[in-house]
């Protein structure tokens, strides 16, 4: 290696932050108010943000975070309609309970009003381990339509505006309803083609929301990721799509699926320090970055003997535990990457047994320092995946989100690992890491859904172009 190589300073990753927002703020400008209420595996959360519309740029208002755990238990005559990853039973009432409770909280920290403040709420979930099908997602976000009823939310909050007469007074101007009209792209991706994404894999939608997330998050830095980008979410499961580079929509070419947090959490349950079956990395996470040195990186290389990452086989209906079609995918030509232990987590019991052995040799420290070298080489191999599928060249934009794939040393290991797939020739310039992917992707649909943009800031079209409205408006004239 070259002297100069050697003294360059490593670069550094782009982390998107946004400058929180405080209530008199938000009464200056026009702030468009949006929550996003996901119900995770892991966390139920509400998380309320405020988009200035003279920019565009998007801040966090409040975020309130429960244990999806802690929801309460279900009543005798009630129908138990899904099970988080880790077992917890979910009712259709439990869930709105926890839903109501989590959107009152939000508002009430941040003095908000739901029936005066609050614009629009995106509802998400992750929770879809227990399902037969992809499509029976479906069924568990009309269950969060209870709470947010529930706890006061006005219907016309929840569904895209018909006019432009629907939309209030203040946010007129910014509204293009009279040019151009929702058609299904979200921050100029189509979901995969002829369906509504869910049909391939059930948390497709989470995949869109992580994506345009993203994007807007990206914003905040400087790496540009409009199309063709790849965005993972690592949540407790992985989500996350592949976008084309075409104008004026790029088209969704691949989806990821499986497990991501679930891999440190069972890793973390043979522990011992927290409970072996509904514990979680979250709960000993102390914030704080750990020092990844050479024994780490040894366990962390045995950690991931026991991880598979491939293009998911036809014929399996589930992958990671997330429902698929490989087959249907197939005919839309949409390839689906996921990440497994085992057969749908078979053997997470022996990352939990290899968790306690490093955990009683090394200490926490360590553990924690392998579970993040592990899950960069999780997050390099599934890229390497998309490039031999010929879906990521060095065009393409990469962008990382979800608590196990942002948390303590993983940008700095997730841009070295992916640095060495030799794609690009400055990596922390074409790799993002954002925080809240999803909720802010939920602000960036609520505005979709009512045609509003701010054409100086764009967030659609391709890296390095312009604005794109004025294809949409040709596009939509020939459609
Ligand atoms: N420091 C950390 N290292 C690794 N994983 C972590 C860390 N902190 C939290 N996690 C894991 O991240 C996951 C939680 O992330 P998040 O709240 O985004 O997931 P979720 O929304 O509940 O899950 P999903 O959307 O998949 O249903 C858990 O599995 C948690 O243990
Ligand atoms: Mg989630």
């Amino acid at each position: 290696m070259s002297i100069s190589r050697l003294l360059r300073s490593k670069p550094k990753p782009r982390i998107a932050e946004s400058p929180p927002v405080d209530i008199l703020e938000l009464k200056k400008d026009p702030y468009y108010i949006v929550a996003s209420v996901e119900v995770g595996n892991s966390t139920t959360k509400c998380i309320l943000t405020a988009t200035n519309m003279k920019n565009g740029q998007t801040r966090i208002v409040n975020k309130t975070v429960k244990m999806t755990r802690d929801v309460r238990k279900p009543r005798p005559g009630e129908e138990v309609f899904a099970h988080t990853l880790c077992g917890t039973p979910l009712t259709r009432e439990s869930v709105s309970e926890l839903v109501r409770d989590t959107l009152l909280e939000s508002h009430a920290t941040a003095r908000l009003s739901i029936k005066d403040d609050l614009n629009f709420v995106v509802r998400s979930t992750g929770v879809v381990a227990g399902f037969s099908s992809p499509d029976e997602v479906g069924t568990f976000i009309q269950a969060l339509a209870d709470g947010c009823l529930i706890a006061g939310v006005p219907p016309r909050l929840m569904t895209p505006a018909m006019s432009i007469q629907n939309i209030p007074d203040r946010f007129r101007p910014y509204s293009l309803m009279e040019k151009i009209v929702f058609n299904g792209p979200v921050a100029s991706v189509f979901p995969p083609k002829g369906s509504t994404g869910v049909e391939i894999v059930a948390n497709e939608m989470e995949g869109e929301l992580a994506t345009a997330g993203i994007k807007e998050g990206s914003k905040w830095t400087d790496v540009d990721f409009r199309n063709p980008c790849l965005s993972l979410d690592f949540g407790t499961t992985l989500d996350g799509r592949i976008t084309s580079a075409e104008m004026p929509y790029s088209n969704t070419i691949g989806n990821f699926c499986g497990l991501a947090g679930a891999i440190p959490d069972a890793l973390i349950q043979g522990t011992g320090l927290v409970d072996p079956q509904t514990g979680t990395t979250l709960d000993l996470f102390s914030g704080k970055k750990v020092k990844v040195d050479r024994t780490a990186r040894d366990y962390a290389r045995v950690i991931d003997e026991h991880i598979r990452i491939e293009r998911v086989p036809v014929g399996r209906s589930r992958y990671g535990s997330v429902p698929v079609d490989p087959a249907a995918a197939e005919k839309i030509g949409v390839v689906l990457i996921g990440c497994d232990v085992g057969e749908n987590g078979s053997e997470l019991n022996r990352l939990s047994q290899l968790g306690r052995k490093i955990h009683q040799e090394k200490g926490l420290k360590t553990l924690f320092a392998a579970i993040d070298v592990a899950a960069a080489i999780t997050a390099r191999r599934l890229v390497k995946v998309a490039v031999d599928a010929g879906l990521v060249t060095r065009d393409t934009a990469i962008g990382v989100t979800g608590r196990a794939g942002i948390s303590g040393n993983k940008p700095e290991l997730i841009l070295e690992e992916i640095g060495t797939l030799g794609l690009y020739d400055q990596p922390e310039k074409n790799i993002v890491f954002v925080d809240d992917g999803l909720a802010r992707g939920a602000a960036v649909m609520a505005r979709c859904m009512n045609s509003m943009g701010t054409p100086r800031h764009p967030m659609g079209g391709l890296r390095g172009g312009g604005c794109i409205l004025r294809q949409r408006i040709e596009y939509e004239a020939r459609t």
